[in-house]
């Protein structure tokens, strides 16, 4: 399978708008070693020939789609080869590039959990409106780890896992999370039996999250932060990573060291990177931890072949 990263970083991209953080400021003027990258997403396909699955539609997905030209295979008038979208949460980083969507001449396939449908049905009432364009034809996903499959995409199957995270600040249960708000996706290639985990959007690594990680050969798992307390370090929100569903690379009970107990064989990568993060200046000592702990840090345009 070929999975092309689309977006690598967090909710406001890289460099945010408005920020003017160590590394945005760096970004902008040169002074820092660092790419800039766009709003989260991945689009994975079984070959170089086929259409593929969106994971999630960021609001960059139309920067994403010239940057890529697998996404626009031009067999007719209008064409794409992204065959369905599945949502891995209901934020705004993953979900408002929908609306980019509406052109489609058919119905959108779209795969998410209850719960997410529910949100971007009333806090944030995407799929109301898209009912106004192109309409979709949601799938549910399950949790209780049946896999599926998406339509044109022959050779693929994904299993949805739920994750202990946080629904969007619009969802009507923000503070009273539910199985489905978030989930990790392991994606099995069925004729080559290789399989990836995608995890975006992680809180914790309980049992069954890390026995999905041990048995996939490439992990995509979420990269935010650095420190549980980047945030309020730099006085940008009182919020922790834990406390908005992110667990933080360092420290104790940290990614790293769930990644150091992994098959030497792993292929660990992070993404969906909060622009704060020190590991997204190529020449600092934390990208340096991770360079030699075989940890890579997704940039836009990598491709990942299994
Ligand atoms: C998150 O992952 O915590 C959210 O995407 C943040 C955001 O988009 O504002
Ligand atoms: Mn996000
Ligand atoms: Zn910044």
């Amino acid at each position: 399978m070929r999975i092309s990263v689309l977006g690598s970083a967090a909710g406001g991209g890289f460099p945010q708008w408005n920020c003017n953080c160590r590394n945005c400021a760096g970004v902008r003027s040169g002074s820092v070693r660092c790419k800039p990258r766009t709003q989260s997403s991945i689009f994975v396909r079984p070959d170089d020939a086929s259409d593929g699955v969106l994971f999630n539609a960021s609001p960059d997905i139309l920067e994403q789609v010239r940057a890529r030209p697998e996404l626009q295979p031009a067999r007719a008038l209008r064409d794409t080869a992204i065959a369905g979208v599945v949502l891995m949460d209901g934020q705004v980083d993953h979900a408002t590039g929908l609306f980019m969507l509406r052109e489609r001449g058919s119905p959108l396939p779209l795969w998410c959990t209850d719960p997410v449908a529910e949100d971007l049905s009333q806090g944030n009432p995407i799929l109301r409106v898209l009912g106004h364009y192109c309409g979709v034809e949601r799938h549910r996903i399950g949790l209780d780890g049946t896999p599926f499959r998406v339509a044109g995409v022959a050779g693929l199957s994904f299993r949805a896992l739920p994750l202990s995270s946080k629904p969007a600040p619009y969802s009507p249960h923000r503070e009273h999370p539910v199985e489905g708000d978030n989930i990790g996706m392991l994606i099995s290639d069925e004729k080559t039996g290789a399989t990836v985990f995608y995890a975006p959007g992680l809180g914790a690594i309980t049992p069954p999250v890390f026995d999905a990680m041990a048995r996939a050969d490439a992990l995509l798992v979420d990269g935010t932060f650095w420190t549980d307390d980047e945030m309020p370090r730099l006085g940008l929100s009182k919020k922790t990573a834990r406390d908005i569903g992110h667990l933080p690379q360092s420290g104790p009970g940290g990614m790293m060291e769930w990644f150091a107990k992994l098959p030497a064989h792993t292929r660990r990568c992070l993404i969906h990177i909060n622009n704060t993060n020190p590991i997204l200046d190529e020449d600092s000592d934390e990208r340096a931890a991770l360079t030699a702990a075989r940890i890579e840090v997704c940039e836009d345009g990598m491709l990942i072949q299994l």
